[in-house]
C-alpha cells in the first residue's frame, strides 16, 4: 500500500467512526468498503504483508562462483553489475565465498537479511556455488516455519539452481536463447503477484511488448516438463514464459509460500552491463534493473538478521574488496575476485 492509500484509508476510518450514527449514503459505503479493505490486508498471512520500516540497513549476500580459469591466487568471483544491482535499491553487500564452512554459512544466514544467487557458468550439480547455494536455499526453507523470511533470488543460473534444489531432478532443456532481448510473455497471475503487483503500469506495458530481458542462457526449464513436476507446480507460480520459437519455457517465477524468485534473464544487465549490443539501455530498460532489485531489497527489509558485531559486519561487506576491469573476452565489464 502506498502512503497516500494508507492516509486515505486512515482518514476514511476515522469518518466512519464520526457519522456512524447518520445515514448510509454512498460515501459513507465508499468508506467502509476502503475500511473494510484494509482490515483484508492486515488478514493477508505474513508473505503478503507490508513491515513498512521494518529494517533501514539490509544486507544481501552474493554467491561467489568457481572459476574454470582462475587467476593465480584465486579461486571464485562476483560480477560487479550484481552489486551495484543491490546498492542501487539502498542495500549493502556481503561476498559469499565458495567452500566455505557449513558453521560460516550458518553463521552469515543469522547475519543477513537475504542472498541472491547470480547467473554464471558453475555447475548447478556439484561446485563451491552449488553447494552454498544448497545450504542457504535449506536454511530458508527452515527459517520460515519459524515466522522468520529470508529471501532468496536466482538470476539465470540462479533460477535453474533453485528449480533443481526444489525439484531434485533437473528438467532442463537446451534452447537457442544465448544472446537475446526479448519482452515477456505474463502469465495471468503476473498482475496480482507479490513481485509486479506494485509495478508501473506503463513498466508492465513496455516489459510485455518491448525487449527489455537480456536473456544469455544455453538451458531453459520448457513449461512442458514444468507442468508435468507436481514438486514444482506446487512450489512456485509461474510469472512469464517465453520461447526460443520451439520451446516454450519458463521465464519468471515467484513461490507460493516461500520469500523464493527467479528470472531466467537478467534484470541487473540494462543498467550495468555494456559489452552486448543487444542489452536495452532505455530509460525504461534501465528502470526495470531499479524496480526489480527495488522488490527484492523490500523483500530484504523485512528480515531482521543482523551482525553480532559492527566489526564482524564490516569485515563481511564487499567494501573490503575492490572490482577489476574485466578482460575483452569477458561479458562482464567489472568482476570481483576472491
Ligand atoms: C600468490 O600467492 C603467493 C604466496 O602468498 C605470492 O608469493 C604471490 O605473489 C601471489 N601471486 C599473486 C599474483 O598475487
Ligand atoms: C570447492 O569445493 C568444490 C566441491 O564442493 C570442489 O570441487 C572445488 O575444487 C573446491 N574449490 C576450491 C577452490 O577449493
Ligand atoms: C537462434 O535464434 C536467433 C534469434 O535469436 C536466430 O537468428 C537463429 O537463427 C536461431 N538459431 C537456430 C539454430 O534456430
Ligand atoms: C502448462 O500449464 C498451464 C496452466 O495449466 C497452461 O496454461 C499451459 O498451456 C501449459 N503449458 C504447456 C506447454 O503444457
Amino acid at each position: 500500500m502506498t502512503v497516500i492509500d494508507k492516509l486515505l484509508a486512515k482518514r476514511g476510518c476515522h469518518t466512519l467512526e464520526s457519522s456512524l450514527s447518520s445515514y448510509f449514503s454512498l460515501r459513507n459505503m465508499f468508506v467502509l468498503t476502503c475500511c473494510v479493505s484494509l482490515l483484508v490486508l492486515l488478514c493477508l498471512p505474513a508473505l503478503d504483508s507490508t513491515q513498512v520500516g521494518s529494517n533501514d540497513k539490509p544486507i544481501i549476500g552474493i554467491l561467489a562462483q568457481d572459476l574454470s580459469k582462475p587467476p593465480e591466487n584465486k579461486t571464485s568471483y562476483i560480477a560487479a553489475s550484481y552489486v551495484k544491482f543491490l546498492e542501487a535499491a539502498g542495500a549493502r553487500v556481503v561476498p559469499i565465498r565458495i567452500n566455505q564452512t557449513d558453521k560460516e554459512y550458518r553463521r552469515l544466514f543469522d547475519s543477513m537479511n537475504g542472498v541472491l544467487f547470480p547467473g554464471g557458468g558453475a555447475s548447478i550439480v556439484s561446485s563451491g556455488y552449488q553447494r552454498s547455494a544448497k545450504i542457504f536455499y535449506e536454511m530458508s526453507l527452515e527459517a520460515k516455519q519459524r515466522g522468520d523470511l529470508f529471501p532468496i533470488w536466482g538470476t539465470c543460473l540462479g533460477l535453474e539452481q533453485l528449480l533443481l534444489l526444489t525439484n531434485g531432478v533437473s528438467l532442463l532443456t537446451r534452447t537457442n536463447t544465448s544472446d537475446v532481448s526479448l519482452p515477456l510473455d505474463f502469465t495471468k497471475e503476473a498482475k496480482g503477484s507479490r513481485m509486479f503487483r506494485d509495478f508501473p503500469a506503463e513498466l508492465m506495458d513496455a516489459l510485455a511488448l518491448e525487449p527489455l530481458t537480456e536473456n544469455s542462457h544455453q538451458w531453459s526449464l520448457p513449461m512442458e516438463a514444468f507442468n508435468r513436476s507436481n514438486t514444482l507446480t506446487s512450489f512456485y507460480k509461474v510469472l512469464s514464459t517465453n520461447t526460443d520459437g520451439k520451446i516454450e519455457f519458463l521465464s519468471t517465477m515467484e513461490a507460493f509460500d516461500y520469500p523464493i524468485y527467479g528470472t531466467q534473464w537478467h534484470p541487473e544487465k540494462n543498467a550495468f552491463e555494456w559489452r552486448k549490443p543487444y542489452v536495452e539501455h532505455t530509460p525504461l530498460g534501465v528502470r526495470l534493473t531499479f524496480y526489480m532489485a527495488e522488490f527484492f531489497v523490500g523483500e530484504a527489509r523485512k528480515n531482521l538478521h543482523r551482525f553480532a558485531a559492527k566489526d564482524e559486519e564490516s569485515q563481511a561487506l564487499i567494501y573490503n574488496f575492490s572490482p577489476v576491469r574485466a578482460s575483452a573476452e569477458s561479458v562482464f565489464e567489472q568482476i570481483y575476485y576472491f
